[in-house]
């Protein structure tokens, strides 16, 4: 009899979800470490802090007075109540606790966006550098993924023409990513004015903004997109606990949107998961009542940590790098080093220069193709000063090496 497959089984949605180059990247880093090698890995994107004392209070105190039931969909009404208010006061969005839908993570509220707006034969622009799980959310929804390049001259950011081109009667969601991973680019207000007219300029289209770097932010000024002249009602907003607060994996996240969209929002939390995480909720009220300071001491380490990273990358002579206002990653172009040898063996490609440098010195850092820049490479630099200039030096060995 014929062994039963169970691969046969799988949707194609199953099949177009991709593990990713980061956790390929980080996987190997695990299997070198295993076998005794010495790796510095500047792959992963989370603080390398522990979570503010007072949150972390919250949350046991929450435990210990029966917050551990489920929570309603959208979130409990004072969360809800708090941020809408922080998003009006520190973002100049005039949203109503209605308007807020709490998820188990911004990468869960993403994914309840693009299901409750995108569908078979929708599309959505995706400018390039993105953070990965954009390009995965769409196809997740059956939709397509329009990518709209740019490059290290360009300080990484399409010019606003480029984008309108991509744009089709089928486009529904814009994404913009303010502060950007993979590049710490932050959008100028006049840039995103500049959005805002193409916005008013296809009735139906939605941005959605991106704004977990919000509180990385070294240099100029946040501006969410929302706040813009007529833009709220065209934008979700989307922000979360994990960066600035340094929550990754508390796993808490929001988007806000106009009421239909919110609401829809809820529907998908609702099937996928239910209500967010309740103790987790009651640590966010008190991380956004709380003093700020856990918050501004780690803005300031990232702050020096991004002046030793671009003092170490601009002096390898052959890499290009943009200036880093936010953020805690640098995405310097490597494309001079492509296409050179190591040895006897010719590098083409960024992930096959990511696997060599691991491999070959020790430095765990992520292919730009990843994000859809594949002359590029990511490094974290949420990690020790220590770590960063081993890592620096091991980059500069490897790629002054090429011949
Ligand atoms: C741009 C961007 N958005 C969203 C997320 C998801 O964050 P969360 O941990 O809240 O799911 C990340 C995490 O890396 C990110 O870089």
């Amino acid at each position: 009899m014929k062994q039963f497959d169970s691969s046969a089984l799988l949707s194609p949605r199953a099949s177009t979800a991709d593990e990713g180059a980061i956790i390929r990247m980080s996987q190997k880093t695990r299997d070198l470490r295993a076998l005794g090698h010495d790796i510095v890995s500047l792959t992963i994107g989370e603080p390398d802090f522990d979570t503010p004392l007072n949150i972390r209070d919250a949350a046991k105190d929450a435990l210990d007075n029966g917050f551990t039931h489920y929570s309603p969909v959208a979130g409990i009404p004072e969360l809800r109540e708090a941020i809408a208010q922080k998003l009006r006061t520190e973002n100049g969005l005039n949203y109503q606790s209605a308007n807020v839908v709490l998820a188990n993570g911004t990468k869960q509220a993403i994914s309840n966006a693009v299901l409750a707006i995108i569908g078979p034969g929708d599309e959505a622009v995706i400018p390039a550098p993105f953070w990965v799980s954009y390009e995965g959310s769409v196809k997740f929804a059956q939709g397509k993924a329009v990518i709209v390049p740019s490059d290290v001259s360009e300080n990484y950011k399409p010019p606003v023409a480029r984008i309108a081109a991509a744009i089709t009667p089928a486009t529904k969601l814009l994404f913009i990513n303010s502060p950007s991973n993979p590049t710490g680019a932050v959008w100028t207000r006049a840039e995103l004015e500049q959005i805002a007219e193409l916005v008013r300029a296809h009735p139906k289209l939605m941005v959605l903004s991106d704004e977990i770097y919000e509180y990385i932010l070294f240099d100029g000024e946040m501006v969410s997109f929302g706040s813009l002249p007529g833009m709220l009602e065209r934008t979700i907003t989307l922000n979360g606990f994990s960066k600035g607060f340094a929550m990754t994996g508390w796993r808490l996240g929001y988007a806000a949107a106009p009421l239909p969209v919110a609401q829809a929002m809820a529907r998908m939390q609702s099937i996928i998961s239910a209500g967010a995480n309740q103790f987790v909720q009651r640590a966010a009220l008190a991380a956004l009542h709380g003093p700020r300071d856990g918050v501004e001491s780690m803005r300031l380490a990232y702050s020096a940590r991004r002046d030793l990273v671009l003092k170490g990358l601009r002096a390898i002579a052959g890499v290009q790098i943009a200036p880093i206002p936010a953020t805690f990653y640098a995405f310097p172009d490597v494309s001079a080093f492509l296409g050179r040898k190591a040895g006897n063996h010719v590098i083409e490609t960024t992930d096959q220069l990511c696997d060599w440098l691991l491999e070959s010195h020790g430095v765990s850092l992520v292919p730009g193709t990843a994000f859809g820049a594949p002359h590029s490479i990511r490094l974290s630099f949420a990690a020790s000063e220590a770590d960063i200039k081993k890592a620096l030096l091991r980059l500069e060995q490897g790629l002054l090496s090429l011949k």
